[in-house]
């Protein structure tokens, strides 16, 4: 029995709460948050018997094996530390955290405690990840040498925290360009960022003003501090001589939301958003094959069950992570070198 704290009752951690409470081998014991109002609502309609509003609290708890960690992105890294040294396993939600150097302070802990520490990559888990993996990792795709990977969101600045950059540590490229980056890297086999090229843009702000269109917000929602990039593109180049486009924006003149991630290899080529797609050539004739699967595009809930599943199959059978902590730091490298990109005007070199 893998016994769980949650930290950060906020508007995900029903997304780890729920596949936890399904689980047969998991017990949610407790659970954190600073908003004492939240925490006692969400601790009730759960059924939680420990609420801390201190997370150091809660590590102290020795019940505890495991912890979430769902808080605000400048919270990750020291609460991550924290779990670790007091010996518990972590899945800390993405990005790991908002530096590079926070990040190798977090797998330093990570290293020294032995205990499991899993990145929130949670695309990594999708089904049609894990369908494309497989075709991937048997050589359908060839050499992948170039990946190409849109989410523009034309109103999604989900406010509050998301919006304040000491919080966020960034707008569009740290909440969804983590994803996009992530997992295009891991499909192309994680190779060795070498350079980076990045722009960013807050030309927009946050567009409160548009009536008649809802999009995913932070629990406690303002509106009133924007401080972050509504748009951020980048091209990454790998080691291997593979090179990877992103776009991604909170805000943007687009005629409607688009995500899209495209993978091209020698010996064929895969789509896995806005549908899983496999491209190849045979008999000289170009083929577009349609996978039959039950969710063509991404299945957000279904993700999270098979991320936490996975979590806790780390946690008591020593299964290795998926998205560990390494992985978490190559991201945070590449992030934060488009960043540094966008602001000298030049190509970062790592
Ligand atoms: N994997 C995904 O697709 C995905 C989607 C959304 C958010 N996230 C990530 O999940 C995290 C939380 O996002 P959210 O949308 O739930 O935000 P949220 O604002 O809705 O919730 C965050 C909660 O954390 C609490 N909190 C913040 N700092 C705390 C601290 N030090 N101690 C205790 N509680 C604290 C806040 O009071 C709030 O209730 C972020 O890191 C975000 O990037 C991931």
């Amino acid at each position: 029995m893998l016994k769980v704290g949650v930290i950060g009752g906020g508007s995900i951690s029903q997304f780890h709460i729920t596949p936890y409470l399904l689980h047969n081998r998991v017990e949610l014991v407790a659970l954190c948050d600073q908003n004492e109002q939240r925490l006692t609502e969400c601790g009730n309609q759960y059924g939680v018997t420990h609420m801390y509003t201190n997370y150091k609290d809660l590590l102290a708890n020795k019940d505890v094996d495991a912890v979430s960690i769902c808080t605000w992105n400048n919270t990750h890294a020291e609460i991550a530390i924290a779990a670790l040294e007091a010996g518990k396993h972590v899945l800390v939600e993405k990005p790991l955290c908002m530096t590079v150097e926070e990040a190798l302070a977090v797998e330093a802990a990570a290293v020294k405690s032995g205990k499991v520490l899993l990145v929130g990559f949670v695309r990594r888990h999708g089904n049609n990840s894990n369908i494309l993996k497989q075709f991937i990792d048997q050589d359908y795709l060839g050499e992948i040498y170039y990946a190409k990977a849109s989410c523009l969101r034309r109103l999604g600045n989900p406010g509050g925290w998301f919006s304040d950059k000491s919080k966020s540590g960034g707008g569009a490229l740290m909440d969804l360009g983590v994803h996009m980056i992530d997992l295009c890297w891991y499909l192309m086999g994680r190779p060795r960022p070498v350079s980076v090229s990045g722009n960013t843009y807050s030309k927009l702000g946050n567009r409160s003003n548009v009536k008649n269109l809802s999009f995913y917000k932070a629990a406690d929602y303002d509106s009133s501090l924007n401080n972050v990039e509504d748009l951020a593109n980048g091209l990454i180049r790998f080691e291997n001589g593979a090179s990877l486009a992103v776009d991604v924006s909170f805000t943007l003149q687009a005629k409607e939301d688009q995500v899209s991630v495209k993978l091209f290899g020698d010996k064929g080529g895969a789509e896995i958003e806005p549908e899983l797609i496999i491209v190849t050539e045979q008999n000289d004739t170009i083929l577009n094959i349609l996978p039959q699967v039950d969710n063509k595009s991404f299945d957000f809930a279904g993700s999270f069950t098979n991320e936490i599943n996975h979590f806790v199959e780390c946690c008591l059978d020593g299964k290795s992570p998926v998205a560990p902590v390494e992985d978490g730091v190559e991201v945070m490298k590449m992030l934060n070198a488009i960043y540094e990109s966008a602001q000298t005007g030049k190509e970062v070199y790592l």
